[in-house]
């Protein structure tokens, strides 16, 4: 295969600004799927197209890979995987396997957990039902119920006692006190008055406490919130440090190849982003670097050392979702028509990856039928009536035609957890 790359680039107007996704990193992040595409063209041929094929020992080896780095820092730590981010019952079971707990945040993901025969889950985020109480209730020899208010607090207390158990339980903290991100938790200040009503629930074993930071291509965030977290403990009652048993410091880790884009729309064609020239996105491609997990592992267990652990030694706890499960699972399609040189359309529907994903991030199309490490502008679509069914502005290989097989690798984190019957149905998946 020929080693040519953006050939045809005309860096934008505003590029000194943009850090470009190079060559230097695409192509070694490209060669080692092309170099496995019989693998790939092979459950095609036995299952049909379109599909999601899963890795399991992807998961493991990300899943080893998270332990270590963490466990090297903080040797009494716990992980939990967040469902939300790949909710596959395999990609759960291969999780427990490798020694996590699950992170769950509906009813629905708490019953997935059982059925896979989870022993430790935490059952996290707003709003929850008094049937998804219940349901932690019942399950209470397993679930960690992490409480989001007061009124949650009280709800849960009514759940347990009328069941006549105990629940555990931790406090979420919010994080932000502006905007949207307020709906979670509670408000920091709370945090002693929170302890009192919880000492006034006999049912309510209040052991620990959450935050969660989210799209942290560093450890900042998290770093952050732990140093607040650490002022607000020192001004704690002694009798809650000492009940204290974990802190979560939620999720919220990049993965290694750091937030790809396309290039953004000049304002005028925000408006009417189906209008974009080929040529003014297809080959140029923003890579915003994000920190080794190594990196996040040193810099948020040093915080949790100097600002945690003089006033508790406590266990602490970490779910991971994205970093974990993105790059376990991929997408494969076909090409059923091809309207010109520059537009195609393929049998699989965004509804697969349920949002309209690839008009802002960017992710290399892989033609498995004809490779080549040279990328071609050209319409990647799919069959879905609507023009916001888009998987790409370009391919990497020596031409494209009906019937070729495509893939974009790397789908596994808030894809195939967001699919949706929209017009068409959702594919098949294949483990690997
Ligand atoms: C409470 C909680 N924990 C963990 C996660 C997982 O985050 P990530 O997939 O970014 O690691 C999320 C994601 O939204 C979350 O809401």
């Amino acid at each position: 295969m020929t080693r040519l790359i953006h050939q045809n680039i005309v860096p934008p107007k505003h590029s000194e600004e943009m850090p470009l996704l190079g060559p230097e990193e695409l192509i070694p992040f490209i060669e080692q799927y092309f170099s496995r595409r019989k693998v790939y063209l092979k459950q095609v041929k036995k299952h049909g197209s379109f599909l999601y094929v899963l890795e399991p020992d992807v998961l493991m080896r990300r899943a080893e890979q998270f332990k270590k780095a963490f466990r090297r820092e903080l040797h009494d730590s716990g992980f939990y995987f967040a469902v939300k981010s790949n909710n596959h019952p395999e990609v759960a079971r291969t999780l427990l396997k490798s020694g996590f707990g699950l992170d769950v945040s509906s009813g629905v993901e708490l019953q997935t957990a059982i059925d896979v025969n989870a022993k430790e889950i935490i059952f996290s985020g707003p709003g929850k039902t008094p049937e998804e109480l219940e349901s932690a209730v019942r399950n209470s020899s397993c679930v960690t119920v992490l409480i989001d208010s007061f009124g949650e607090l009280h709800r849960l207390q009514k759940a347990a006692s009328m069941a006549g158990t105990t629940v555990r339980a931790g406090v979420r903290l919010t994080t932000n006190p502006k905007g949207l991100w307020r709906k979670f938790g509670i408000p920091p200040e709370t945090l002693t008055e929170f302890w009192r009503a919880a000492r006034s629930c006999p049912h309510i074993a209040l052991k620990g406490i959450q935050f969660h930071t989210s799209w942290n291509l560093s450890a900042a965030s998290q770093t952050d919130a732990i140093a607040l977290l650490g002022e607000l403990l020192s001004h704690m009652p002694d009798n809650l440090i000492e009940n204290l048993s974990f802190i979560d410091v939620g999720g919220g880790y990049w993965p290694r190849q750091g937030e790809w884009l396309h290039p953004p729309a000049e304002p005028q064609e925000m408006r009417q982003k189906t209008n974009r020239h080929l040529s003014d996105i297809s080959m140029i491609h923003l890579r915003f670097p994000a920190e080794p997990i190594e990196t996040f592992a040193r810099k948020i267990s040093q915080a949790i050392k100097y600002h945690i652990f003089p006033v508790t030694r406590c266990r602490i706890c970490f779910e991971p979702g994205r970093w974990i499960c993105n790059d376990s699972m991929h997408l494969l399609m076909t090409v059923v028509d091809q309207k010109a040189e520059d537009l195609v359309i393929t049998d699989a529907g965004t509804n697969a990856v349920g949002w309209e994903r690839f008009e802002t991030d960017y992710f290399p199309v892989l033609n498995l039928t004809r490779p080549a490490l040279i990328e071609k502008p050209c319409y990647i679509l799919g069959s879905l009536c609507t023009p916001h069914d888009v998987w790409g502005f370009s391919y990497f290989g020596r031409e494209i035609r009906v019937g070729d097989v495509l893939m974009i690798p790397t789908q596994g984190a808030y894809t195939y957890s967001l699919r949706q019957h929209f017009i068409k149905a959702v594919p098949e998946v294949v483990i690997m």
